[in-house]
């Protein structure tokens, strides 16, 4: 057996992690000082002219201007014309250190050589796209079956978004029961069934804005970390036909913005075993980034199934996929004549060479270079020396990691929630304010973060890197209101 290792050098300790979020959300909010806001808005106006002038035109033709739920978007997205190993640079010919990584994939870096030749050697012998079978398809299948020996079988799809959703039509036509349980908070894309209890936990359907109620009146979300509250839809849910799967990504909601504990996943495998439920794994994020054993080969936990994203091209286009148990994920064979117990699914660009290849030659360069853990290595020193920093200045602020996942809490929107309605009606709008003007003094700073909150790292994120990033976040800390 091959031996694995991982991202994580040392789990998070979720109770006291917790409990500095519980101090931080209780308090008002540390914003940054008017003087410097205005200062850091200022980069945006004289240094990012050409950036301004394209979201302006874009604005004509594209929704907001934009087309990333991911990209930064205040005060307004900036265009990015070049991209090499921890950098990024605008149009503008402003450097940043990225930290966005796309929103997970690129943990060899941005724009990584020896995956870039293998690409540009398919593109000049096959072209992206025949539309029949190629020797890639199996190769990368291969290597994910070495890398997770629960995925049996694997098939490829265009984004982890069509990989959930086959995965929920599966694990129902495997079990032939209906409900779905997901985890409040948790993002599993954009699909009709799974825009439930986005973002903020127990909200339901509050975002579910052209989605008929019956495409989401099967799925059914529970609180972050309550296992009480999930047996007991798995128990009401027996009376009414019964659980076809609990999906969870596996460190917590939201790439582990509200991280679980250690032992939860296990107890989630458990529960499932009880009920006769299937078990998602979406290792969208987690898949490779925490090691090519994936979270379920860090935590130890065996899956019924895993959903692919990001990674799984290393970052090229079409990148999902869904795999697993044999007997379930043969729900999905294709071709003309597929009738009976079949889940249907489709894409026409799916499994392309271009992305399989990509796919393929990224794994093995993330095995071969053991890019997982350099890239939690980097993870752990900006958490250490953002912890650092938050001690020194006195800030309520929360840094913790799964490895290259670093979260930083400035203003614990995140973890509003349902459980206070009053609070998250009063609250929402000011602290997701603030986190833009956060992540917006970062950027000002050449700092590009996910959300203003969140950081990925990369094997190109050297100390010397790192130590960059801390001298530019100790900047922007230092202007916060109070220091
Ligand atoms: C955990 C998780 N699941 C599913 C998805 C959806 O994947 P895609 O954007 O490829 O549709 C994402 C995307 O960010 C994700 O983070």
């Amino acid at each position: 057996m091959t031996e694995q290792k991982y991202a994580i050098s040392e789990y998070p300790d979720t109770v006291k992690v917790y409990a500095r979020l519980k101090t931080l959300i209780a308090q008002p909010t540390r914003p940054i000082r008017r003087d410097r806001m205005q200062e850091y808005l200022n980069y945006f106006d004289t240094k990012c002219v050409r950036s301004k002038a394209l979201n302006e035109e874009a604005r004509k033709l594209i929704p907001g201007g934009v087309q990333h739920n991911l990209a930064f978007n205040y005060p307004f997205p900036i265009a990015i014309e070049k991209a090499d190993d921890a950098y990024l640079w605008d149009v503008d010919g402003n450097r940043y250190i990225d930290f966005l990584q796309a929103g997970g994939p690129t943990v060899l870096g941005s724009n990584y050589a020896p995956v870039r030749d293998k690409v540009i050697e398919m593109l000049q012998t096959c072209g992206p796209v025949t539309g029949l079978f190629h020797e890639y398809e199996l190769k990368l299948a291969q290597l994910i079956n070495r890398f997770m020996p629960s995925v049996e079988m694997f098939r490829m799809l265009g984004s982890g978004t069509e990989a959930v959703m086959a995965a929920i039509r599966a694990t129902r036509t495997f079990t032939k029961k209906k409900k779905i349980i997901k985890v409040g908070g948790a993002y599993h894309g954009w699909s009709d069934s799974m825009v439930y209890g986005l973002h903020v936990p127990g909200t339901g359907r509050l975002e579910a804005k052209g989605i008929p109620f019956g495409a989401s009146a099967n799925t059914q979300e529970f609180f972050p970390n309550a296992l009480g509250a999930l047996k007991a839809k798995l128990i009401f849910n027996r009376l009414l036909g019964g659980t076809a799967a609990v999906i969870v990504e596996p460190v917590g909601p939201e790439s582990g913005t509200r991280p679980v504990p250690y032992g939860f996943n296990q107890k989630v495998r458990q529960l499932c075993d009880e009920f006769g439920a299937l078990l998602i794994f979406d290792e969208v994020v987690t898949g490779f980034r925490l090691g090519m054993g994936g979270a379920q080969g860090y935590f130890g936990v065996k899956p019924d199934l895993t959903v692919f994203g990001k990674c799984i091209t290393g970052g090229y286009p079409m990148a999902g996929g869904v795999g697993g148990r044999a007997d379930v994920i043969m729900r999905f064979a294709a071709g003309i004549g597929g009738t009976g117990e079949q889940a249907y699914v489709g894409g026409t660009l799916s499994a392309n060479p271009l992305s399989c290849v990509a796919g393929y030659y990224a794994l093995l360069e993330m095995e071969r270079t053991n890019a997982p853990v350099i890239a939690g290595r980097a993870g752990d020193r900006l958490t250490e020396g953002l912890q650092a920093i938050i001690e020194k200045r006195g800030l309520p602020f929360v840094a913790f990691n799964q490895g290259s996942i670093v979260h930083l809490e400035t203003s614990g929107v995140m973890l509003l929630d349902l459980h206070n309605p009053l609070k998250l009606a009063r609250e929402l709008k000011p602290r997701r304010h603030m986190i833009e003007e956060m992540g917006a003094a970062y950027m000002a700073s050449g700092l590009i973060t996910l959300a203003g909150s969140r950081m990925y790292t990369s094997m190109a994120d050297t100390d010397q890197v790192i130590d960059e990033t801390l001298n530019k976040f100790d900047g922007v800390l230092s202007s916060v209101e109070g220091v």
